[in-house]
């Protein structure tokens, strides 16, 4: 066990049954509740931002979550038991390129935990690990990378007929399987659930963005829950330098606003850990 104070629960709505979590991870997050939704899958999303509502620094070799954060261990704690409890986990192919080295694992964000989450995968009659579902359009994938060489978790690449082409023109690494949906310019959120094996009990679904990714989730009404981790920095933007939010490439408000509902607020320090939840048409 590590030293690390649980997280504070300040607000909870409790909706569903508990996740039998191991008594380490339960200790440390409190419960962890999921609505009733089957046969569907209930389809969540893991982001931080700043304050200032800054979720990339967009700076080389500095862009992934770690520097929103600051590699703080209740987010990477979170992280895990997300990825603990998915059937897969789904990434855009520009957070794969910010953060070429990553896995899409619980061991691999919170290894402190490993021996945990795989108990609660085992309890959960889940596979080792999580899917990691790619989306790509262009389909120009570094196929050296580690999340499809190291064979931690089976990878799915989810692209178009365009994508599908320039992916295939290469020899494939034996745990990627390739998707494709249609030949349009992008792939809709619903058509990545769609290509994701179902189980009997509609499963979990975790996105992880990046910002365009989680745009199409939006737009589609198709995420029933945000979980969002609010770090205590101020990031600050300059004209010309990338520092997306938490959507890229969309705009709702005001014509069709995504009103979200407050389910759960934890602190750890001075992070914050909100979850909201929205209305789906899934
Ligand atoms: N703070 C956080 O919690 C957090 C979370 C995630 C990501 N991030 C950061 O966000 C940054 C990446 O931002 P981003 O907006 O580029 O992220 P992204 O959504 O991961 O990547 C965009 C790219 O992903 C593919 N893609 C996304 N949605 C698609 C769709 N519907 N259909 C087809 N392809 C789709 C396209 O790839 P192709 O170009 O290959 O066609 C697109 O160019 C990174 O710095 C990352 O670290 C932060």
């Amino acid at each position: 066990m590590i030293p690390l104070p649980p997280l504070q629960g300040l607000f909870e709505e409790r909706q569903g049954e508990p996740v039998p979590m191991p008594p380490a991870l339960a200790a440390l997050y409190g419960e962890l509740r999921f609505p009733h939704h089957a046969p569907r899958p209930y389809v969540i999303a893991n982001f931080v931002t700043t304050l200032d509502g800054v979720v990339s620094l967009g700076l080389p070799g500095q862009s992934g979550g770690g520097e929103i954060s600051g590699n703080n261990p209740h987010d990477r704690l979170v992280m895990g038991i997300l990825r603990a409890v998915a059937d897969a986990v789904v990434v855009g192919a520009g957070t794969l390129r910010a953060v070429p080295r990553h896995r899409w694992t619980a061991e691999y964000i919170f290894p402190e935990m490993a021996a945990e989450y795989r108990a609660l995968r085992a309890h959960l009659g889940l596979a080792a690990a999580p899917i990691t579902v790619i989306v790509t359009a262009h389909g120009e994938l570094d196929l050296s990378l580690p999340v499809f060489q190291g064979g931690e978790s089976p990878v799915l690449v989810v692209t178009t007929e365009r994508g599908a082409e320039v992916l295939r023109a290469r020899p494939l690494p034996p745990s990627v399987e390739i998707a494709t949906v249609r030949s349009g310019p992008l792939v809709s959120a619903r058509e990545i659930l769609e290509a994701i094996p179902p189980r009997p009990s509609g499963g979990l679904i975790l996105v992880e963005g990046g910002p365009v990714l989680l745009g199409a989730f939006f737009a589609e009404r198709c995420l029933d829950e945000l979980f969002l981790t609010l770090a205590p920095q101020v990031a600050g933007r300059e004209n010309g330098l990338y520092r997306p939010g938490l959507i890229a490439g969309r705009s709702f408000a005001p014509a069709d606003p995504r009103w979200g509902r407050l389910v759960s607020v934890k602190l750890a320090g001075s992070h914050l850990f909100l979850r909201y939840a929205w209305e789906t048409t899934a």
